[in-house]
C-alpha cells in the first residue's frame, strides 16, 4: 500500500520519489529544526516526549527511531530514557544525519525504513515522527518493523493528518499549504525550506486515511493496532508485536 500517489509536480514516477525526497531533505536539513520549531509553536520536544511516555517508553528499553531526521524524536527519547546509549537512529539523508550526529551519542545507520541492516528481534520500542508519508510501501515497511522488534515490542508513529470536516480541512490547507511555507521562506530565505514545507502539505493532503494505515499494520501481523487523534490533526498510531 503506497502512502500517497505520485506528486506529479515533483517527480514523474514512484521510482523517482526516493531520489527527490533525499535531495529535498539533504538540502533543507540546516533549516529543518528552526522551521519545525516555529511552525509548531515550540511544542515539538514536549509533545514528542509526552507521547513516548504515554505510550510506554521506559529507561532500559532498546529504541529504534526510524526516519530520525535531525534527531528530534531521538533527543526527546533520550530525555525519557536518561541517555542515548540504547537508541539507534535510521535515516537515509546525509544532511539530516549530519545535524543529528551533532546532538546525540546514539547509534546512527544510513538506510531507508523499507529494508534496514539490523538483526531480527533487537528492539523493545520503535518510533517514527512525521515520516510515514515517505515510505515506499506501508505494509512492507511495517513487516520490516515487525521483524526488528522483540516479541511484545511496540511501534509508535506520530503523523499529521488532514481533518475531514470542511472547515477543519480548509483551515488546515490554509496553514500548512500557504502560511507555513510562506513564513518558512521568509524566515530562512531558503527556497528549499519552503519546498520542504510545501511537500509536507502535498503529501499530507493526499495521504491514505488512518483506517488504511491501521489495516496495513494488521496485514503486517501486528496486534493491538490503535489510533489516537489529538486536536483532529495529530495522529498517534500504536501497534504491538504479539
Ligand atoms: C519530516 S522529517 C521527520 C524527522 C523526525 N523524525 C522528526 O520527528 O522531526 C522526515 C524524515 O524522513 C526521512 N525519510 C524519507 N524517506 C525515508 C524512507 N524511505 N525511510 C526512512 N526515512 C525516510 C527524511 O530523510 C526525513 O529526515
Amino acid at each position: 500500500m503506497i502512502p500517497h500517489p505520485v506528486v506529479k509536480a515533483r517527480y514523474a514516477s514512484s521510482e523517482e520519489r526516493p531520489g527527490y525526497v533525499k535531495q529535498l531533505f539533504d538540502e533543507g536539513a540546516e533549516h529543518y529544526d528552526p522551521v519545525v520549531g516555529w511552525g509548531f509553536f515550540g511544542t515539538g520536544n514536549l509533545y514528542r516526549k509526552d507521547a513516548q511516555r504515554r505510550h510506554g517508553l521506559k529507561p532500559g528499553m532498546q529504541l529504534l527511531d526510524v526516519a530520525s531526521g535531525t534527531g528530534l524524536m531521538a533527543v526527546a527519547a533520550s530525555e525519557v530514557l536518561g541517555g542515548a546509549e540504547t537508541i539507534t537512529c535510521v535515516e537515509p539523508s546525509d544532511g539530516m544525519l549530519a545535524v543529528a550526529k551533532k546532538k546525540l551519542n546514539a547509534t546512527f545507520i544510513q538506510s531507508g525504513a523499507e529494508s534496514m541492516p539490523l538483526p531480527d528481534e533487537q528492539f523493545d520500542f520503535l518510533t517514527v515522527g512525521y515520516a510515514l508519508r515517505h515510505f515506499a510501501d506501508l505494509e512492507a515497511t511495517f513487516r520490516e518493523f515487525h521483524r526488528v522488534l522483540k516479541s511484545g515490542g511496540k511501534v509508535l508513529i506520530l503523523e499529521a493528518t488532514r481533518p475531514q470536516g470542511k472547515f477543519g480541512s480548509w483551515l488546515f490547507k490554509l496553514y500548512f499549504g500557504q502560511i507555513y511555507p510562506f513564513f518558512s521562506r521568509l524566515l530562512t530565505r531558503s527556497a528549499k525550506a519552503e519546498e520542504m514545507m510545501v511537500y509536507f502539505w502535498e503529501t499530507m493532503d493526499t495521504c491514505v486515511r488512518p483506517e488504511q494505515v491501521q489495516a496495513a499494520f494488521v496485514a503486517a501481523s501486528f496486534t493491538e493496532v490503535k489510533r489516537k487523534a489529538l486536536v483532529w490533526v495529530f495522529s498517534e498510531y500504536t501497534a504491538v508485536k504479539a
